[in-house]
């Protein structure tokens, strides 16, 4: 049976306190092994995934959409909470428009040998910090045909909420882990074969259409912050640098828009 909750402070429902506190959550989630998902899609991806859920929360009308997902919880002794909006609101912050939300097990990440052994098309980001260009680039290296994506220790985590959700839930489609150290981690990927290219907007750069042109068997794509663009090292220690030509007196794309535009160039054209 479905628990009712009307006490918002019920430690029962701790994994699902402010939501909305991003500095909180995107500390506590990974230090506790569990992360959001929120909405019956993202929740049926995530489960599909094989990903397993260490409990549901949601309005009660929500029983009947997940009637399935319900059943097969309380068979596993998953907890399935319901309550009316005013207490879920006030337990994780936000009204809950999507109906349902689920706490998941985060699943442990693969080695980065292991991971990029067979792949011929990476990509690497470089500490950035916003989880909505987090969740764009795994959107776009899903349907770009990617193999992986690295993330580096100052990341933004892509199974944050917002991730997940700007990814249509391809964080948990395309095999990803963390590059730690980095950028020492990236002699792994040139032992692996791979030639890595730094996206940067250097003047020395090579256009993207000259490696298009003649695009090396595996090639990693690294990507820089928001602000800064890429380190100076990670240039210095990269095979190529690489230049998207801009136009218009614009001097740099969105980070996520240089992956797409990056990863369609330099895509696998024999699959
Ligand atoms: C918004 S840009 C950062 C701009 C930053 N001011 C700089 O100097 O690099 C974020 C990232 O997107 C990629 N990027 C954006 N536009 C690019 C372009 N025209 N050529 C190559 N990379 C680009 C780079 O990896 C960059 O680090």
């Amino acid at each position: 049976m479905p628990i009712l909750i009307t006490d918002p402070s019920d430690p029962r429902l701790e994994d699902y306190v402010s939501l909305t506190d991003v500095a909180l959550r995107r500390r506590a989630e990974p230090e506790r092994g569990l992360y959001i998902a929120e909405s019956e899609k993202v929740i049926r991806r995530a489960l599909g995934a094989g990903h397993r859920p260490r409990s549901f929360l949601m309005a009660e009308r929500w029983l009947t959409d997940l009637a399935d997902v319900v059943a097969d919880a309380e068979s596993h002794d998953v907890p399935v909470f319901v309550g009316e909006h005013d207490v879920i609101e006030r337990l994780t912050g936000f009204h809950l428009h999507r109906g349902a939300l689920a706490s998941m097990q985060r699943p442990g990440l693969p080695e980065v040998a292991s991971l990029v052994a067979d792949a011929r098309r990476i990509v690497v980001l470089e500490d950035i910090v916003d989880h909505t260009n987090v969740g764009a680039v795994f959107r776009s290296a899903a349907a770009l045909g990617v193999d992986a994506v690295l993330v580096t220790p100052r990341c933004a985590d892509p199974l944050y909420r917002r991730s997940i959700r700007v990814s249509m839930g391809t964080v948990f489609q395309v095999p990803w882990t963390r590059i730690d150290p980095w950028p020492g981690g990236m002699a792994v990927l040139q032992s692996h074969g791979f030639t890595v290219a730094a996206l940067a907007l250097s003047d020395d750069a090579v256009a993207l259409d000259v490696l298009e042109a003649a695009p090396p068997t595996k090639v990693a794509v690294v990507l820089g912050a928001e602000g800064d663009g890429l380190g100076g090292t990670t240039v210095a220690a990269a095979d190529v640098v690489v230049r998207i030509p801009m136009a218009g007196g614009v001097d740099s794309l969105n980070v996520a828009a240089a992956s797409a535009v990056a990863m369609w160039a330099l895509r696998i054209r024999d699959r």
